[in-house]
């Protein structure tokens, strides 16, 4: 029974994350999509609807769960039992900073193992410090982000489309 976790901010979620969501889904018997409770970062979506938007995203994949954590990521995953984290790689720029982190949770928790996917090349680009670039000037999003969300995103810019 392979337990896994897909760690992020989250904030907001895009197009790119759902991608990963579903395919690391097809490969672990449960996925835990693990929001980061990182309000020194002054997130533009609270904890609590982050976890609600993903919730919402993520229904119908019955071995997916939403949760979230703070504190170290390591220390979550031994409370919850998994051993396998999640990430995306998109393209070569992520892949010192993900090094970084994977070897770090290994080091600090051995039976911990990072696996990484590569993100589908239609989102390759896509991040949610972009989403928020464009959607704060009232850019077009529709392609970033699940339709269901647009308006919520616009909103948090006093934007009314
Ligand atoms: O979506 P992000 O912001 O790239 O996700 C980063 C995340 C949440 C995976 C990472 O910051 C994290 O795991 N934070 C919790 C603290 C921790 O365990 N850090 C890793 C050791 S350096």
């Amino acid at each position: 029974m392979k337990k896994a976790i897909y760690p992020g901010s989250f904030d907001p979620v895009t197009n790119g994350h759902v991608d990963m969501i579903v395919r690391s889904a097809s490969i672990v018997d449960e996925l835990v999509v693990g929001v980061l409770n990182n309000s020194a970062k002054n997130p533009l979506f609270s904890v609590e609807e982050r976890v609600s938007m993903l919730e919402e995203i993520t229904k119908d994949i019955p071995n997916v769960t939403v949760a979230s954590f703070d504190g170290l990521l390591v220390d979550y995953m031994e409370q919850i039992g998994a051993s396998l984290i999640i990430r995306g790689l998109r393209a070569v720029t992520d892949f010192e900073y993900e090094l970084q982190i994977a070897q770090t949770n290994h080091r600090v928790s051995p039976a911990v193992e990072t696996i990484f996917l590569t993100t589908n090349l239609k989102y390759s680009y896509l991040s949610s410090t972009i989403v928020k670039e464009v959607a704060a000037y009232g850019g077009d999003i529709s392609h970033f982000v699940p339709e269901q969300f647009i308006e919520r995103i616009y909103r948090k810019y006093n934007i009314v489309k």
